[in-house]
């Protein structure tokens, strides 16, 4: 984990309501699918606390990150006023990501603002040749991303009113493929925490090992306050979602 002053090469809208931002990647640490970052947007006094973000992508060659967010405050609305050039404040890699894999399927969940940290995950997978499919859920046809990091990883679309691919949750989708999964297969979500659940409850019917990333509320995001826990079946009872996650393997955790 590092700080250092980042700029950034491209902030572009690719939805009504995601954007993706591109930055200078300025340490030798390399990330990886599932750990995050944390950014000061602003040298000002307000925000004052930093916010994290998961990776959505790390390009070796080029030294630069993406992630992609959602406008919901004041720090996401002033990230989202950055213009290539200006400079952001990071401290990353932080956390712990999603573990290696080598089974016969991985499946990979994605849902809101859990998309970044699986186009991640799935972009990996793909490169090291795990038989990846990667399920995404939306309301309706706009809200799907258009981004190149997005269809690259040929996800298979889920949406609720139908208007394109699957029509229903990504749940819906899981359990039509479900005769197809069992042992080598494995879980990977990063969504809404009832998705999150709900894919703990299909991990556990079909026996095969799920990997949740979860996306606490953080101050501090290095593990001093906290500000961020979750609550585990094993004692003391929680763990911190900043420095021991955020990916558990998903029996870990209070459901
Ligand atoms: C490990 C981790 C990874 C994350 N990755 C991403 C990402 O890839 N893309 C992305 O868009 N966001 C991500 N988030 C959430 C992001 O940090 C918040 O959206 C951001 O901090 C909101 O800041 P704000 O000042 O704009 O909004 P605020 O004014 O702080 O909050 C606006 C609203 O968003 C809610 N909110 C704030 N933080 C979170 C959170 N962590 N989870 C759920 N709701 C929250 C608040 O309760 C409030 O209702 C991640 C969070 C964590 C913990
Ligand atoms: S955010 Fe402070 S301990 Fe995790």
């Amino acid at each position: 984990m590092k700080q250092f002053v980042s700029r950034v090469i491209k902030n572009s809208v690719i939805n009504e309501h995601f954007l993706e931002m591109e930055f200078e990647w300025n340490t030798t640490q390399v990330p990886s699918p599932g750990q995050f970052l944390t950014i000061r947007v602003s040298e000002k006094t307000v925000p004052l606390l930093r916010r994290p973000f998961a990776f959505s992508s790390f390009d070796s060659q080029n030294k630069s990150c993406s992630i992609i967010y959602q406008k919901r405050g004041e720090a996401t609305e002033a990230l989202s006023q950055k213009r290539a050039g200006e400079k952001i404040d990071i401290i990353g890699p932080v956390g712990n990501g999603f573990p290696r894999f080598e089974g016969k399927e991985a499946l990979l969940v994605a849902g809101g603002i859990g998309l970044g940290p699986i186009l991640f995950l799935s972009d990996s997978f793909r490169k090291s040749g795990v038989p990846t499919t990667l399920i995404f859920g939306c309301r309706s046809k706009n809200l799907k991303p258009v981004s190149p990091s997005f269809e690259r990883e040929n996800p298979v679309i889920c949406t609720d009113d139908g208007s394109e691919g699957f029509h229903g949750t990504t749940m819906d989708y899981l359990n039509s493929i479900s005769q197809k999964t069992g042992p080598g297969s494995a879980l990977f979500c990063c969504g809404p925490h009832p998705m999150l659940r709900a894919c703990h409850n299909f991990s556990t019917k079909h026996q095969i090992p799920c990997y949740v990333s979860v996306e606490q509320v953080m101050a501090c995001g290095v593990g001093a306050c906290m500000g961020c826990v979750v609550k585990t079946v094993d004692p003391p009872g929680f763990k911190r979602a900043c420095k021991e996650g955020p990916v558990f393997r998903s029996f870990e955790l209070e459901w």
